[in-house]
């Protein structure tokens, strides 16, 4: 068996006794079960419907059948002395056309996993949006509709009355950069609208959702441990020109401020991005208010960095992403640069706002070819990957900066949106023919990491 090369000392403990170490998973990705009981369509079954969204047509109608597999999942997850285990709802599971009735079904199907978390020793970390809204919902305009405020709200307090008793970590939404942008402005993800007219109007009503999930989490969630996650990377200029370096600001404002800054209170970034001024035919007075919340943490969830030239052909931001693979550099299977320092400056970054209390890493991970040999799979890179950020968290937290958890990205492999099943980010391969689990390397070396054990891959 091939040896890996370990110049990897840390161990778990040397993130301290109260460092948060989870996996991440997302209701879509892993469920299935997509028509089970009551459950009502949600975009992402209907874009997935329709021909040429997704990698070879894939869906997730049954993905990793988590919904009849989760006390196997959960069980493994224990056995590899995982102790956290981030999921998020699927909204029209629990509401099938996303307002009016609840289905109990959908309650209950949450309700056993929790329960079962809590008996084998894992703490639930709940996302309340993880992009996969009510279908019902979308007909009525989606995100771009104000009236979505109200039906989160309703959403959100039914969840926090089903299971705040024992579910005390909650994340309102997942990466609304990624859900507004590649759903509402580029029409690559779920569902599948395009332009700044669709965008303006998700980004913001987002924005108050963010907040507003909060509030309610804080009013019906006794001792909550409340936050919300970010999609991140850090933004290089791709070459030392001014042209480039303003490009990079603009980049830098759309990816990694535009949702953060007006929850503390410090509005949209406007003065990089003017367009964005656009936005104001959707506000009402009292919106700028509206849209604070004060978050107990903030999830950040960084793979990569990205290099940002100045480009006239691309609208209203004039600056474009220079592929990684075009860049000669190291990377993952998403064409994303493996660079771990982006990890350590994204932790400085957001450690930067007076008002970010905490921070906690909700995702990081990195999807490679995996081959099974004779039942092993030997992930070499994506257990150096994992360790090369890893290190860099560490640095943060040794030179001061706030950063209290990490969860990887992901447990099983799983439906990785427009990419379907081609990118495998697990630490479990899944074999989809047959739903058989088998821990690869990088799940064997976290395992033992968590265990602060040493062993032989
Ligand atoms: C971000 C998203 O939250 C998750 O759903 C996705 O699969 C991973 N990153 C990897 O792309």
């Amino acid at each position: 068996m091939p040896n890996i090369p370990d110049h990897f000392n840390l161990k778990a403990r040397d993130f301290g006794d109260s460092f948060v170490w989870g996996v991440s998973t997302a209701a879509y990705q892993i469920e299935g079960a997509h028509d089970m009981h009551d459950k009502g369509p949600s975009i992402w079954d209907e874009f997935t419907s329709k021909k040429g969204n997704t990698y070879k047509d894939q869906h997730g109608k049954e993905a990793c059948e988590f919904y009849h597999k989760y006390q196997e999942d959960i069980l493994l997850m224990k056995k590899m002395n995982i102790k956290h285990f981030r999921f998020s709802l699927s909204w029209s599971r629990i509401m099938p056309k996303g307002t009016g009735s609840i289905s109990t079904k959908g309650i209950e199907f949450y309700n056993e996993v929790i329960n079962f978390c809590l008996k084998c020793g894992l703490t639930p970390w709940v996302t309340l949006y993880h992009w996969d809204l009510p279908h019902a919902l979308e007909e009525k305009g989606g995100w771009t509709n104000r009236d979505i405020l109200g039906w989160f709200e309703d959403y959100v307090t039914i969840c926090a009355k089903s299971f705040g008793d024992r579910v005390k970590n909650w994340m309102v939404l997942n990466e609304p950069m990624v859900f507004t942008g590649a759903g509402y402005f580029l029409g690559v993800h779920a569902p599948g609208k395009k332009g700044l007219r669709n965008f303006l109007p998700s980004v913001h009503h987002a924005v108050l959702c963010q907040a507003a999930g909060g509030r309610i989490l804080r009013n019906l969630v006794s001792n909550a441990n409340i936050g919300t996650t970010f999609s991140c990377s850090q933004i290089t200029p791709y070459r030392n020109n001014r042209r480039d370096h303003m490009a990079a600001d603009r980049a830098d404002a759309m990816l990694n401020r535009l949702f953060i800054e007006p929850s503390l209170g410090m509005g949209y970034p406007w003065e990089t991005i003017p367009v964005l001024k656009q936005m104001q035919p959707y506000m009402v007075s009292g919106d700028a208010e509206r849209s604070v919340f004060e978050f107990d943490f903030i999830g950040i969830q960084n793979y990569t960095r990205e290099k940002v030239k100045h480009s006239f052909f691309v609208p209203y931001i004039m600056a474009r992403i220079v592929k990684a693979s075009r860049r000669k550099v190291k990377t993952t299977l998403m064409d994303w640069e493996v660079y771990p320092p982006s990890i350590y400056n994204m932790i400085k970054r957001f450690n930067g706002y007076p008002g970010v209390k905490k921070v906690i890493i909700t995702e990081n991970g990195a999807a490679f070819v995996d081959k099974i040999e004779e039942g092993i799979v030997y992930d070499k890179e994506r257990l150096s990957y994992l360790q090369a950020y890893l290190k860099q968290v560490h640095k943060a937290q040794r030179e001061g900066w706030k950063v209290d958890g990490y969860f990887v990205w992901t447990f099983t492999d799983n439906f990785e949106w427009a990419e379907g099943y081609y990118p495998r980010f697990g630490l479990v391969y899944v074999d989809f023919e047959n739903q058989q689990r088998i821990v690869k390397s990088s799940g064997k070396w976290f395992s033992a990491f968590l265990a602060y054990k040493k062993i032989d891959l």
